[in-house]
């Protein structure tokens, strides 16, 4: 471990390398660490992404961290987790350097159409009821992911005059959840979470190729329902969008 800090409730350990930040943390809230332990990494040898992608990242370029939630809250709201997170790291971006991505549905943080962030929740039962939600999130700080995925980093978009110190990138995303964490257990609180993320989101209003495994449809993305599913309006009615690939279409 190259430093361990605590930051209020937060456990904040920075690990020269890891396989997967995600992953290190799951294993930790299976052996039944509490809620509030934050990793990052200087280099994953095995960072994923979502659907089953790989997360690469060269070592000391970006962000990469995972959160260990307990929160009081059914699985149907674990998303509200991921929304939590992906907020808390637009901020950061924001106070840090100076711009202001918004969501795309469901975890990607972008700066204009390119993606600046990835986010990745994964959800643990004991039972049915659920145990821990780990949250990871890498942000691109100076390296803007493969050159034909479309990607941007903060030392491209930033409108500051100092490169983004990784370290205090990962404070105010702490901050940031820190705000934003007692909203996860209570109703009322996680209402005026999924409206933050609504309100953030740059999907909705747009039309969006979605791409499921056995179809793929366009629409207008018209909504994010309070199971976190995306609406589509399509020809043939009201889709709603679980899980899957979407893009959003450039206007001709
Ligand atoms: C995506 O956009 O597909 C989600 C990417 C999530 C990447 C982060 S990096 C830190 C954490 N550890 C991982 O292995 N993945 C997440």
């Amino acid at each position: 471990m190259v430093s361990a800090m605590w930051s209020g409730e937060w456990e904040i350990r920075w690990l020269e390398q890891v396989d997967s930040t995600n992953s290190y943390v799951r294993d930790q809230a299976r052996q039944g660490v509490p809620e509030g332990l934050v990793v990052a990494a200087d280099h994953q040898t095995a960072g994923r992404g979502r659907l089953d992608r790989r997360w690469e990242s060269p070592p000391g370029a970006n962000l990469l961290a995972s959160f260990l939630l307990r929160p009081d809250c059914d699985a149907a709201d674990a998303h509200l987790c991921t929304a939590a997170v992906a907020l808390a790291g637009a901020d950061a971006c924001g106070e840090l350097a100076g711009v202001e991505p918004l969501l795309k549905w469901p975890n990607d943080l972008l700066v204009g159409d390119a993606k600046l962030a990835g986010v990745l929740a994964e959800v643990e039962f004991e039972g049915s009821a659920l145990a821990a939600v780990v949250v990871g999130i890498g942000i691109n700080v100076a390296w803007p992911g493969p050159a034909d995925a479309g990607g941007t980093c903060l030392d491209d978009v930033r409108m500051t005059a100092q490169p983004v110190d990784r370290r205090q990138l990962l404070e105010r995303v702490v901050a940031g959840l820190t705000r934003r964490r007692t909203l996860l257990d209570a109703a009322t609180g996680r209402r005026a979470l999924a409206d933050e993320m609504r309100r953030r989101c740059g999907t909705l209003g747009r039309t969006v190729r979605v791409t499921l495994a056995a179809e793929e449809f366009s629409g207008l993305a018209s909504g994010i329902d309070d199971a976190g599913q995306l609406l589509v309006e399509t020809a043939g009615g009201t889709r709603r969008v679980q899980a899957g690939d979407v893009v959003h279409v450039r206007p001709s």
